[in-house]
């Protein structure tokens, strides 16, 4: 083997290692899951948000041109939540920058993250992905640790 070639391996074995550490130092950083794709659920039509117990929370969250459903989402602090994602029509993007989540919502596909919310605060959800004319607007929010307002 040339001695390069065994340069250019070494370094992107050592490229691949810190990759790997980055991703599992995010993970416990932002006590974020790695999303997945779990199969289409058929029941799946409707946006909800159940709490299983004192501090676990799931979330059903559809995504269409050009909103969230849910778009405001109270929790308390320490909740525990189990975002599920899907889109009535395009591919729409979910981001939310404080947790380190980046998903796709895909037409006929559910993803699915669990995040935890260890500190109040206003945590923003913006749609990454361009998705057409009124993209910009497609907004939502994870109140934490505030009462609900109505
Ligand atoms: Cu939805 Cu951009």
């Amino acid at each position: 083997m040339d001695k390069y070639e065994l340069k250019i391996l070494t370094w992107t074995g050592i490229a691949l290692v810190i990759f790997m550490v980055a991703v599992l130092h995010a993970v416990g950083k932002y006590a974020t899951d790695l999303p997945e794709c779990i199969p289409y659920d058929a029941a799946f039509q409707e946006p909800k948000i159940s709490q299983l117990d004192d501090s676990t929370y799931q979330v059903f969250m559809l995504a269409q041109m050009w909103s969230f459903e849910p778009d405001e989402i109270y929790l308390p602090v320490g909740a525990e939540v189990d975002l599920y994602l899907t889109t009535k029509d395009v591919v729409h993007g979910l981001h939310i920058a404080d947790k380190g989540i980046n998903m796709m919502a895909v037409p006929g596909g559910v993803n699915k993250t669990t995040m935890k919310f260890r500190k109040p605060g206003v945590y923003e959800i913006v749609c990454h992905e361009y998705c057409g004319s009124g993209h910009q607007h497609m907004r939502g929010e994870i109140i934490v640790n505030y009462p609900k307002k109505n």
